[in-house]
């Protein structure tokens, strides 16, 4: 639970994995990573796209040929970050004059021109829908002209390109299950950055949790910006103009992959509030392997924001999908997303956002001040008028609330027995494993016999505010 990331969002620099096409060139590639899970997940489709023409992965950008970092421009401080490192990579150009810079992803979109002619800090900006073209991008570049492309697509999902996994662990892996986003909500840039919003083909979806499962992989995590409108007809391959149309909606996606093996978790990210049906729900309940944990961005607790945001739900609203999840599934972790000093926010208003914390006690949550996004609804139509230190001071209020509630929810699982999937060696101690429970809790426990990617029932003993210690057991698992 850290201010500024999202469980879409990390940094991950530099990649080990070193891939060998089936030209290999011996160029290499330094490929950098901002923003959301979906923006990961696009990488290792630039990477696979890269390894085809030739190019292997380096985690040393001084041993690059090609340094692309695929940016995030969801707030302002994302896309100052990106900056500074553009700015250092500009000093290694000079040092090695044949080297090649390009901004991926979002901030190519928003930034194209400042970037590439304003600023002359990169050779090359290539949007989220345009990556097939980047073998031709970069032979241009290398030909000694800068080079563009940001077109957005309207069907372009990469459905049959085989990402390359960047990470080395082998046990948990990202599937985009769609692209772009159609919702509008009026603090976001992702509709811009991204496009319209489209569904991919599901049987190349079951297909790649299958080919994941093969190699080792034991849990998918499916990507959307709103996964509940996933939606895909079966008889034209895509688009969907009617409703009594034969469609592939998301609870049956989730259920297909959950066929794949029951050894597979599941989780998906991110549900919005507005759609998620109880069909859903009753599919996670249905399947022992789908995660039970639900991230349900809230963003603020009070209508009125809620209708400034263009989010489509009151609190009211909200709560009676809190009541579902609760209903059919009793036990199912919850976490959300929340925006301190929106547009307009009164303090009452930001009380609200508190005590719907309080009724509904999250998990986990990720929590933001409001950054005004150029072109957005609401940069057009309402002033960014709660001062910085307003904002700041409700965020840590709410921060505050979270880290309570948060606490309270490990603490509930205290000395269970819990089923845990093994991930890897833990970060404090070499001795120990980490791992996840379906509800999303990290549990450290000593390795014993055990592998990645193994499943091991884990007794709690200990915890801290967010992880819980344990040791083996072959008792039962509550959960
Ligand atoms: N599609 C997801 C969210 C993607 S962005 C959804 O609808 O929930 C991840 C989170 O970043 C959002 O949930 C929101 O809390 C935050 N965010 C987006 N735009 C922001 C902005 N302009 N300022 C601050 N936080 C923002
Ligand atoms: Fe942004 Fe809203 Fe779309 Fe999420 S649903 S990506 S917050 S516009
Ligand atoms: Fe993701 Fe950031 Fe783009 S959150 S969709 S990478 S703006």
């Amino acid at each position: 639970m850290r201010e500024g990331q999202t469980p879409l969002e990390e940094t991950r620099q530099g990649e080990a994995t070193v891939v060998k096409g089936p030209g290999s060139t011996g160029r290499k590639l330094y490929l950098e990573s901002y923003g959301c899970q979906m923006n990961f997940s696009d990488s290792e489709i630039v990477a696979s796209i890269l390894a085809d023409a030739g190019y292997q992965t380096t985690r040393d950008a001084d041993d690059a040929d090609l340094v692309l970092l695929n940016t995030c421009a969801i707030r302002d401080n994302a896309e100052q970050r990106v900056r500074r490192r553009l700015v250092h990579f500009k000093g290694n150009k000079k040092r090695n004059p044949s080297l090649v810079v390009g901004v991926l992803g979002c901030m190519a979109e928003r930034l194209r021109e400042q970037l590439l002619e304003e600023e002359k800090l990169v050779d090359l900006v290539v949007g989220p829908d345009a990556y097939r073209d980047l073998p031709n991008l970069v032979d241009q570049v290398e030909g000694g002209q800068k080079a563009v492309n940001v077109l957005l697509s309207r069907e372009e999902t990469y459905a049959e390109i085989s990402p390359v996994r960047l990470d080395k662990g082998g046990v948990t892996a990202f599937i985009s299950i769609m692209r772009g986003c159609d919702n509008m909500c009026s603090f976001c840039v992702v509709p811009f950055t991204r496009g319209r919003e489209r569904s991919r083909d599901p049987q190349s979806i079951v297909r790649e949790a299958q080919e994941l499962f093969d190699q080792g992989y034991r849990e998918v995590t499916l990507l959307g910006q709103n996964v509940d409108s996933y939606k895909w007809n079966i008889d034209n391959k895509g688009v969907v103009k009617n409703e009594d149309e034969p469609v592939v909606r998301f609870a049956e996606l989730l259920e297909k992959v959950a066929m794949v093996n029951p050894d597979l978790r599941i989780r998906f990210s991110t549900s919005h509030p507005k759609d998620m049906t109880d069909d859903v729900l009753h599919a996670m309940s249905k399947h022992d392997n789908i995660c039970k944990y639900i991230h349900l961005p809230v963003q603020s607790g009070h209508s009125d924001v809620l209708k400034r945001m263009n989010r489509g739900y009151t609190r009211e609203w909200y709560l009676n999908r809190i009541d579902a999840i609760r209903r059919i599934m009793p036990d199912c972790a919850i976490s959300t997303d929340v925006i301190s000093g929106f547009c307009g926010e009164t303090q009452e208003e930001h009380e609200a956002t508190l005590s719907l914390m309080d009724e509904v006690r999250y998990d986990m949550a990720f929590m933001f001040k409001y950054s005004e996004r150029p072109k957005t609804l609401a940069e057009r139509k309402f002033d960014d008028d709660v001062p910085e230190e307003v904002k700041g001071a409700r965020l840590q209020e709410v921060i505050s609330r979270q880290m309570v509630h948060g606490k309270e929810r490990t603490q509930a699982f205290m000395g269970k027995t819990l089923r845990v999937l093994v991930e890897g060696t833990s970060k404090k101690r070499d001795d120990q494993f980490f791992g996840r429970t379906t509800h999303n809790t990290v549990v450290v426990f000593p390795k014993g016999d055990l592998k990645p990617g193994d499943y091991a029932n884990v007794k709690t003993f200990d915890s801290t505010p967010v992880t819980l210690m344990g040791e083996v057991t072959h008792e039962p698992a509550e959960a």
